[in-house]
């Protein structure tokens, strides 16, 4: 566990903050001491999260945002950095994902997941740029991929796509903006239990036992483990980090049978 001032007097922005992973990051950020916002497109989920966060004594404010949309990313950035004074972190945690053998795949729906994934994550980086820049904790940008990305993910040719134009454009905004004091690194996490993720992708796919089975430590992990490595990431105790991919995976992508 993290001693709880670890994030005092950051604030947090998060894509996809109102559930799943996403939500998770947000608690976690919020009890070390950080001021989150969370943003996603379903109002209702949203205030329900935001609800949660406070009733947990978190200073927590939700924006409906579709992260598919420039204007709206900037506008609930700035309004953000109006409310709160600062933005420290970004977290480009909002993600598309459906099963769909490529062959099947229309023009519309490889672009949907290309413009949440990849343009969100690039919407997100453009607006903050400037208000991380001037971050006294120095600027931070973390976004969720997975290694499915670079290696070979049959049914998600979309996601691996923009999974893996992701890490590369971390790794060129972590070199082009490093001298501004902004730190851009990545996390991939493996199959994490309790995701709509690994239900759509595995347990809706009837392979949710083989894919336990397919990690190093033979069991889904849990969405605190990546909510810890966010944290970590975001934190001080990261400080000479930058243009990391951290493999939160209990070791799935170097593993090669399910045994
Ligand atoms: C084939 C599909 C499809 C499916 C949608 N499409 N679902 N094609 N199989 N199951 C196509 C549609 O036909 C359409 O193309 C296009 O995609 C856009 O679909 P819409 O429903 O209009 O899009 P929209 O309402 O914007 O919804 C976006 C979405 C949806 C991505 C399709 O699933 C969504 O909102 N998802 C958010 C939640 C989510 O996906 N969570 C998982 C992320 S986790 P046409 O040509 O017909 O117009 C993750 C990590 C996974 O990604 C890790 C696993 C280990």
């Amino acid at each position: 566990m993290f001693a709880p001032h670890t994030l005092k007097d950051r604030v947090a922005f998060i894509t996809g903050g109102a559930g799943d992973i996403g939500f998770d990051i947000a608690q976690a950020y919020g009890r070390m001491g950080a001021k989150v916002v969370i943003a996603s497109r379903n109002e209702e989920r949203l205030k329900k999260a935001e609800a949660e966060l406070q009733a947990q004594g978190i200073e927590a404010t939700a924006f409906v945002t579709d992260v598919r949309n420039f204007d709206q990313v900037k506008r609930s950035i700035d309004d953000t950095v109006a409310k709160y004074g600062a933005l420290d972190i970004l977290v480009n945690n909002a993600a598309g994902n459906f099963h769909c053998p490529t062959a099947g795949l229309t023009p519309n729906g490889w672009k949907t997941v290309i413009d949440i994934d990849l343009n969100g994550t690039f919407y997100g980086c453009l607006a903050a740029y400037e208000h991380l820049k001037q971050s006294t904790h120095g600027g931070n940008i973390i976004s969720i991929i997975t290694m499915l990305g670079v290696m070979g993910w049959p049914g998600a040719a979309h996601a691996a796509a923009a999974k893996a134009g992701i890490l590369s454009l971390s790794r060129t905004l972590a070199v082009e903006w490093g001298g501004d004091n902004i730190r851009v690194n990545t996390i991939s996490p493996g199959p994490i239990g309790d995701t709509e993720g690994v239900k759509r992708m595995y347990l809706d796919t009837g392979r949710g036992e083989l894919e336990q089975k397919k990690t190093a430590l033979g069991r889904f992990g849990a969405k605190a483990d990546i909510a810890n490595a966010a944290v970590y990431l975001a934190s001080d105790l990261a400080a000479y980090t930058t243009g990391d991919n951290l493999v939160v995976d209990g070791g799935r992508w170097l593993k090669y049978v399910a045994n």
